[in-house]
């Protein structure tokens, strides 16, 4: 079979070990970094786990400012504020260290002082960055996001009731440093939802119109370490070996969609979460089931892979790939209370509609693999309540 013409990009440095942290000081000093501000959360900051980037930054005897303000959500107003403090304390890097809110945030930071300007709605959009920006690092502390290798950031304009998307290759960081250390702490719930996170991009990107055979081994192998750790990790959090895992998992699932793209599970996840304010990786573990269901006349043959694959390694035989992410959804349900169905999480039925419009208006809805339309998206839904 003629391959298609194909691009393929990881310009990330992956940095990854139990401890991999101690070597924090040798990558600022390669991208020429001599006082960064560390971008966070006050939760990673109660959880006591900025020491960890805190102790090698000192050892080395380097000069840093600590940012932790940021909220849930990114947003423009704090994006502009972590801008300020970068000036005003004559920074030249960024290390964010946190989830997809820390580290879109950073992305979002990184562009003003690119531009030196203070509004990024101008620059809104996908490839509008046309220059390259400050060294930034990726510390992340969930595994689901991908974010510390993906090209692509998402900032609300609380203002105007908007989110603006930013895509370009520019807004790749430069290192990412996956410590197991930083993950230990992460309740079960989240470590179950920023999994389904973590697994839809992985599905997505296989089953996708832009699939490429390299953005495929990364894809199988996200696939492979996160059925073989999700319960093990569930059951023994503190152990180091499957939070790495999980962390790996997600960075190669993350490289896989940053080329390969999601799709229509992504989709309706997004307006879900405009609307209803539901965490994006509940959204994903709720809808991938009837999202499946979508890709499957058009994707046998990747599904047939996918069970070979999890049948080398599993005890117990897959027959039905769908059947068995719900299986595993159940358990999860079970073991961590997280919400497996649209109608635990107050979607209301008569906003399905609604749902399905916006959704077709999503830009990850252009690379599912076949045509999809509101009654799709709203068999999806229903299948999902
Ligand atoms: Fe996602």
């Amino acid at each position: 079979m003629k391959t298609s013409l194909f691009e393929f990009f990881v310009p990330t440095k992956i940095l990854a070990g139990e401890d991999s942290l101690s070597n924090l000081f040798y990558e600022l000093s390669l991208l020429n970094s001599k006082k960064p501000i560390i971008v966070t959360d006050k939760g990673i900051v109660n959880a006591g786990l900025l020491k960890y980037v805190e102790q090698p930054l000192r050892e080395a005897g380097i000069e840093y400012i600590i940012f932790d303000e940021v909220p849930p959500d990114s947003s423009l107003k704090i994006v502009k504020n972590i801008y300020e403090i970068y000036k005003q304390s004559s920074c030249d890097s960024i290390i964010a260290v946190g989830g997809g809110s820390v580290i879109d945030s950073a992305k979002g930071a990184n562009i003003l002082i690119a531009y030196n300007s203070e509004d990024l709605a101008d620059i809104a959009g996908a490839d509008r960055i046309d220059r390259k920006l400050k060294p930034l690092i990726v510390i992340p502390t969930t595994s689901g996001t991908g974010s510390e290798v993906t090209s692509v950031a998402v900032i609300a304009d609380e203002e105007n009731g908007l989110k603006l998307p930013f895509a370009s290759q520019f807004l790749i960081p430069d290192v990412t440093v996956l410590d197991a250390r930083m993950t230990l702490s992460l309740p079960p719930i989240m470590t179950a939802a920023t999994a389904m996170d973590a697994l839809t991009h992985a599905l997505e990107a296989y089953l996708s119109l832009q699939k490429n055979p390299i953005s495929d081994s990364f894809s199988l192998t996200a696939i492979k370490l996160i059925f073989q750790n999700l319960y093990k990790v569930i059951d023994d959090p503190k152990n180091r070996e499957y939070r790495l895992n999980m962390m790996i998992a997600s960075t190669c699932a993350g490289v896989a969609f940053s080329n390969a793209m999601v799709g229509i599970v992504h989709a309706i996840g997004h307006t879900l979460g405009g609307m209803y304010k539901i965490p994006h990786g509940v959204a994903m573990g709720i809808l991938l089931p009837a999202g499946l269901e979508f890709y499957y006349d058009t994707r046998k043959a990747e599904f047939e892979e996918i069970i070979k694959l999890l049948n080398n390694f599993l005890e117990e035989k897959v027959k039905d790939l769908i059947e068995y992410v719900r299986n595993v959804l159940t358990r999860l349900n079970a073991l961590t209370n997280l919400p497996i169905k649209l109608s635990d999480v107050g979607v209301r039925k008569s906003d399905f509609d609604n749902i399905a419009k916006m959704s077709l208006n999503d830009g990850s809805i252009v690379f599912t693999p076949k045509y999809a339309g509101i009654d799709d998206i709203i068999k999806i839904l229903e299948v999902s309540y």
